[in-house]
């Protein structure tokens, strides 16, 4: 029988009938079923459809060795922060995950109370929190990287193969705390020079992330566990354009003095709750 618009999905549902990887199976009977369904809905022209064509040629063309725009497609999709609630659903005392993003690469080393601002000048700002278990025991030897961009909205990794600023590596005490000195974020628009940042433009859509720093805490026993620390009152807190804020995220940044310096800085303090593996 001819290959038509009524038997084309079962035409390439039946197709698959040799797959034997189930999971696979089910996979490609879910793409296929909701991608047929799209095409006999929007109905899009020759044109349309090779215009679709080439913006995923050009998001495939725009990746490298530090340039994932797929993901970064993914993000402002909404389809990361969807796949991030699905594989983390969390009880209410776990800290909340949120988006890797693109720009997590090695760090140092520094122990409690560095600072992680090398070349970048700011406010100045300490970091500081507890990291225990849904218990409220002490998570000692927990290590946490952090990452974050500068006051000009760049990360590190922006600038240059050789420059490793605003990113660390530390441990918790034993008392499962930790503190760093660093500069206080700012928001940022995540990359715009491939077709995502086309695609935002064509969609009406600012390219702005809320201020905040990225963590990654790894301990024995526990889920790894990726998140970030939002600044309370950033203006993009309600509109970020990768759809990763949450609310027990945010922190309110407090005045204070630096033991060290005497001088004024900002406090920013982000306890964090890890699930047991
Ligand atoms: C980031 O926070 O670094 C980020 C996350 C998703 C997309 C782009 C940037
Ligand atoms: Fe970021």
């Amino acid at each position: 029988m001819d290959f038509n618009e009524n038997n084309a999905t079962e035409a390439v549902l039946n197709s698959f009938a040799r797959i034997e990887d189930k999971r696979l199976k089910q996979i490609m009977n879910s793409i296929i079923t909701h991608l047929h369904q799209v095409v006999k809905e929007v109905e899009p022209t020759e044109e349309e459809w090779m215009k679709a064509i080439m913006f995923l040629t050009k998001t495939g063309q725009k990746c490298d060795d530090r340039r994932q725009e797929f993901i970064l497609l993914s993000d402002v999709l909404g389809v990361s922060m969807l796949l991030d609630a699905i594989n983390n659903r969390k009880s209410n005392e776990e800290t909340e995950t949120t988006v890797l993003g693109p720009f997590h690469a090695p760090s140092v080393k520094i122990n409690n109370g560095d600072n992680i601002a090398k070349t970048v000048s700011g406010e100045n700002c300490i970091v500081s929190g507890k990291i225990t278990d849904v218990n409220n025991q002490p998570v000692s030897g927990a290590s946490i990287e952090v990452w974050q961009s500068g006051p000009d909205g760049l990360y590190d990794v922006q600038k240059g193969d050789d420059i490793v600023d605003l990113r660390a590596t530390l441990e918790t005490l034993d008392d499962g705390s930790y503190m760093f000195r660093t500069v206080k974020p700012q928001y940022y628009p995540i990359p715009v020079d491939g077709p995502v940042g086309d695609l935002l433009q064509n969609l009406d859509r600012h390219p702005f992330r809320p201020a905040h720093i990225h963590f990654m805490v790894k301990s024995k026993g526990y889920k790894d566990l990726v998140t970030h620390v939002f600044i309370d009152g950033d203006k993009y807190l309600e509109s970020d354009t990768v759809f990763a804020v949450k609310k027990s995220l945010i922190r309110k940044l407090e005045h204070g003095i630096d033991d060290e310096s005497k001088e004024k800085c900002l406090l920013l303090n982000f306890d964090i709750v890890m699930e047991k593996e």
